[in-house]
């Protein structure tokens, strides 16, 4: 139970602003990244292996999060490898470290993680950084499960380094991350990092888990001719808010009887698509609840848990789901869409299975960047490759924008087997009636909790900020422009009503003839207070009416 949403490392949206510091510009050179083959899940490649620049295998932590290596000042520490944020930090003592005297914390959407930022030599996926930034943490107390008994030691993020919060908090490029650091040491090593997630649990997959640097895995080669999805960038005053975004098509996910599931976007001007973020910290994927509860509300014997925000199912039902991006449909394996890692039971003591995507609760987009999180529970039916463009910091805008390309590596007739021979003894049920879903609107919903209901509304009213900040402004800037035509009208009245009596007396001072050249005063005292004409011509709506 303790595992249901075990790190959700999401950065929060963090408050920082930073711009990026005038240092170290280049022009990033790009260059053909090297191909590695694939590594053979029976014999696990040791960082030791003679092609080890560029890659680190992944362990996989029961399906709920991904961990490699890394060294600093030589110590080895099991990281997270987490794209949905910018940092790295480690708990631990390490050796020729340098203390800069800057103390922060990093925000996750569950734990946080305090310390003082530190330089020292760092080792990632074969590259060298000397004086890298961490923060080295003393507490990592905060976080849903106890990080230390499973043997990990800390976090890298690979998110764009505008969400980095060492950097915003030393505002100088020591602060640069580990990637932007190994990009910029060498302008050489192209600028995309690409990851593959093993399925534990699976009875035929032939990989297992590794990231890479620059580098392609082999068998998955064509990845770079796979559609390249735009990342959505974020204007300067929400930068710190910055992951790896892009959009999925429309009508882009399709549930469980083969029908999209429709759903619109709380993402303003989005064009009708629904946002995600490729984020590998999240262990169950975030969807909208109406998502959530299309793919598991019409399972007979579903229950939603509202201690734990998820739907349970019985294991042996198979939910077959996919989603669209870029054109290329991604089928989601059914032993991710419904996960038995979680040993929960239900209120008759069966063993029942969690339905992984999630209603988005935690990690609710307030300002509105986002409609879903892509979590390890799609991940693992894709290799992923995330290109850095002109997000490195240092790069003054001459390299491409940045990019996502993915590859499926789920193939639906062998995920169907693999499921009847993992959940099912190797019995194909999936077609008896107790696994017919519940007609279209016959299904159960989640109940909505309140705290929730008051985010939807604060968000509609951030999002509509603008429109209500115009049509305020506007009604103000009327109102005041009313006072000041009120006050100038008032003001030209008794100036005429002036000037009317003064040339009355300057005609009386001349004497009773006047010049025969000088046109006769017009009886202006007697226009202003009898007819509108001269109002009219003006325009002026409120002078008559004040009249009237
Ligand atoms: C910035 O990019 C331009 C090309 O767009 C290039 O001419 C210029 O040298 C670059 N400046 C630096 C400092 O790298
Ligand atoms: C990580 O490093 C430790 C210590 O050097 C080693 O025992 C372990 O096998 C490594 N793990 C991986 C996945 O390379
Ligand atoms: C960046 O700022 C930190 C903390 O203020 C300082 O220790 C470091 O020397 C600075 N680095 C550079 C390159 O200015
Ligand atoms: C820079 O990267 C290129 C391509 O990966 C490599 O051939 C070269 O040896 C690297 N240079 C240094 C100094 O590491
Ligand atoms: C990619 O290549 C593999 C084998 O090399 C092939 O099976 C697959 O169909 C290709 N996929 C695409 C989208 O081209
Ligand atoms: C369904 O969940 C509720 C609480 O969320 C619980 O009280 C009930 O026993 C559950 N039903 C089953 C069949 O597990
Ligand atoms: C899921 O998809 C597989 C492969 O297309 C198919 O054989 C299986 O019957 C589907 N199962 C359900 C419950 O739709």
């Amino acid at each position: 139970m303790q595992l249901l949403i075990p790190h959700s490392l999401f950065l929060l949206l963090s408050l920082l602003s930073f711009a990026p510091s005038s240092e170290g510009l280049r022009t990033k050179i790009r260059s053909v990244p090297r191909r590695r083959s694939l590594q053979n899940r029976a014999e696990p490649i040791s960082g030791s292996t003679t092609d080890s620049v560029g890659n680190i295998p992944l362990n996989d932590e029961q399906n709920t999060q991904y961990v490699g290596n890394l060294t600093i000042s030589g110590a080895p520490f099991q990281v997270i490898i987490d794209t949905g944020s910018a940092d790295l930090w480690v708990a631990g003592q390490i050796q020729d470290s340098t203390d800069l005297g800057v103390s922060t914390a990093i925000q996750y959407a569950v734990g946080k993680a305090t310390g003082d930022v530190n330089t020292a030599t760092v080792d990632f996926a074969g590259y060298t950084v000397e004086k890298q930034a961490y923060l080295l943490v003393k507490d990592t107390s905060t976080f849903t499960a106890d990080l230390s008994s499973e043997g990990i030691s800390g976090l890298v993020g690979l998110g764009p380094s505008s969400g980095s919060v060492i950097l915003g908090a030393l505002g100088n490029s020591t602060g640069n991350t580990v990637l932007d650091n190994i990009f910029l040491q060498n302008t050489s090593t192209p600028n995309f990092i690409s990851f593959l997630l093993q399925r534990d649990g699976d009875p035929t997959q032939s990989f297992s888990g590794e990231l890479t640097v620059g580098e392609i895995i082999a068998p998955f080669d064509n990845i770079t001719s796979q559609p390249k999805l735009p990342v959505q960038v974020l204007d300067s005053s929400s930068r710190s808010a910055q992951h790896w975004t892009t959009t999925l098509d429309e009508d882009g996910i399709i549930g469980p009887d083969g029908q999209p599931i429709k759903i619109s976007s709380i993402v303003p001007d989005n064009g009708g698509k629904l946002f995600a973020v490729i984020d590998s910290g999240f262990t169950l994927p975030q969807v909208p609840r109406k998502v959530s509860d299309a793919i598991y509300g019409r399972v007979q014997g579903a229950n939603y848990s509202v201690e734990n925000s998820v739907w349970t199912i019985p294991c042996g039902q198979e939910l077959n789901i996919s989603f669209k991006l870029g054109g290329v449909t991604f089928p989601v394996h059914p032993l991710d869409t419904s996960s038995s890692d979680f040993a929960m039971t239900n209120s008759k003591g069966e063993t029942v299975c969690v339905g992984t995507f999630q209603p988005i609760t935690s990690a609710f987009s307030l300002q509105g960047e986002f409609d879903l999180i892509l979590g390890m529970g799609f991940l693992r039916n894709a290799y992923t490759l995330l290109d850095f463009g002109d997000f490195i910091a240092g790069s003054n805008g001459s390299t491409s924008d940045p990019y996502i390309q993915m590859i499926s590596t789920t193939n639906p007739a062998e995920a169907h087997s693999d499921f009847v021979t993992a959940r099912l003894k190797g019995i194909d049920t999936t077609s008896s009636s107790q696994y017919t879903l519940l007609p279209a609107g016959k299904g159960q919903t989640s109940p909505v909790p309140d705290g929730e209901r008051v985010q939807h509304a604060e968000q509609k009213v951030i999002r509509y900020m603008p429109l209500i900040i115009i049509v305020s402004g506007g009604i103000l800037a009327l109102a005041v422009g009313c006072c000041l035509w009120r006050w100038l009208k008032r003001r030209r009245l008794s100036r005429r009503n002036a000037a009317a009596l003064r040339s009355t007396a300057e005609g009386f001072r001349r004497g009773p003839y006047r010049p025969l050249d000088e046109p006769a005063p017009p009886p202006m005292h007697m226009q202003a207070m009898g007819s509108h004409s001269k109002n009219q011509e003006y325009g002026d709506p409120f002078a008559s009416r004040e009249r009237l």
